[in-house]
């Protein structure tokens, strides 16, 4: 039997744990027309749910369209992106709608589709610019066709922006309000979803920018304990093994929840055999951070010796007013480095300002810093 457990985005097929709330107000808004901003950390879920939330409302009739901002590089290349989505969201429809073949056909005055074969033997869509215009002029016309087209469509239209406050990284703010201008008059409902959550929420929580206050804030928190225990022991007996509870709780207890590593835990322990105990779990424990190891080495890479030493001492002393002077002593450092280190590592979205004092985002992680430094 295969094994049942998925650290990918789940498709909308896949099992799902919980997230029954959160589903249900995304299909209702997105409905509506109404715009949400999902946030959470990395690899909570919000591409997953996003993806069951426009299954869902495209059986309900809806035209669905999604886009991922990631590190995206230029206004021109955001337009392409944008394009390419609307292009292979509406060319689901063209067979059976005239009026997805008349928007079709309006689109590509604009834009021009190319196909190139892959080494596979499947097709690969490009959507280039025409020639000659700039890529806010681009922008424009596509935001504008958008418009028309949600206005004229006899039924709701939703667009779902993934990964979007990398669009603050293409300019000074230029995008950003173009954007805004064009959205707030369209009568489609939109998600924007990040995780990094400081630059996303500044972006619809400051008062002097354009997405002020224009969404409704979503966050997915970790995944609830007794769910999860449930899900983990459910997928173990339908990949044909089993687990008791109280091992489903150790993994759901030693990740504190984080959807990726419950499930990245769960598909080495299902690899390891069937009914594991709790020293096999304990064991397997080592496995998920020696799996993880590369991209936490990719990370700590990436920071200067400040920057470590203020995640490193987060980790082991979680909760911590950073400029205290028992802080300050306990890990070496000078209180206006940590000043500058924190901006920037919780920029990254590794820590965030909990009630209590500053702690890290990933608990695996955290753990995998202590046995290290
Ligand atoms: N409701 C859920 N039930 C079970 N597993 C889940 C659920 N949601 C997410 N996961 C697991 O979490 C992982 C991350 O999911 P997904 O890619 O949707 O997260 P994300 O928040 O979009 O991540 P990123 O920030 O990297 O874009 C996947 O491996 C998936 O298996
Ligand atoms: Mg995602």
């Amino acid at each position: 039997m295969n094994n049942p457990f998925r650290f990918n985005t789940l498709r909308p097929s896949d099992p799902f744990c919980d997230r029954e709330k959160e589903l249900s107000d995304l299909i209702s808004h997105g409905m509506n027309g109404a715009n949400v901003t999902l946030f959470s950390p990395r690899r909570y879920g919000k591409t997953s749910l996003i993806k069951r939330a426009q299954k869902e409302m495209h059986d309900k009739g809806a035209y669905v369209f999604y886009v991922d901002f990631y590190r995206v590089m230029s206004v021109e290349d955001l337009a392409s992106r944008l394009a390419r989505a609307v292009y292979e969201g509406l060319g689901e429809y063209v067979s059976f709608f005239e009026k997805g073949k008349k928007a079709l056909l309006d689109f590509f005055k604009t834009y021009r589709p190319v196909f190139t074969p892959t080494e596979d033997g499947g097709i690969q869509i490009d959507v280039r610019a025409s020639e000659g215009i700039s890529g806010y002029d681009l922008l424009e016309s596509l935001l504008l066709e958008i418009g028309r087209f949600a206005e004229k469509a006899n039924r709701p239209v939703h667009i779902a922006m993934d990964e979007f406050q990398d669009i603050v990284e293409i300019d000074k703010g230029k995008t950003e309000a173009l954007l805004r201008t064009h959205i707030q008059m369209h009568g489609a409902g939109y998600v924007f979803a990040g995780s990094r959550r400081r630059i996303l929420k500044s972006i619809f929580t400051d008062r002097h920018r354009p997405f002020y206050n224009s969404t409704l804030l979503m966050e997915l928190p970790p995944l609830p304990h007794s769910d999860l225990v449930n899900y983990i022991v459910g997928l173990f007996a339908k990949g044909g093994k089993s687990i008791s509870a109280e091992a489903a709780a150790s993994v759901s207890t030693l990740v504190e929840q984080y959807p990726y590593y419950a499930q990245l835990f769960s598909y080495l322990l299902f690899g390891m055999g069937t009914d594991p105990s709790l020293d096999d779990v304990a064991e397997c424990f080592d496995s998920l951070l020696a799996s993880e190891r590369y991209s936490y080495q990719g990370i700590v890479d990436g920071l200067t010796p400040v920057q470590l030493g203020l995640l490193v001492g987060l980790a082991k002393y979680p909760g911590s007013k950073v400029t205290s002077q028992s802080f300050l002593k306990e890990t070496n450092l000078s209180s206006g480095g940590v000043q500058k280190a924190v901006k920037h590592l919780s920029l990254q979205d590794l820590i965030c300002d909990e009630k209590n004092g500053w702690e890290l985002v990933d608990p695996v992680f955290r753990k995998w810093l202590i046995r290290m430094f």
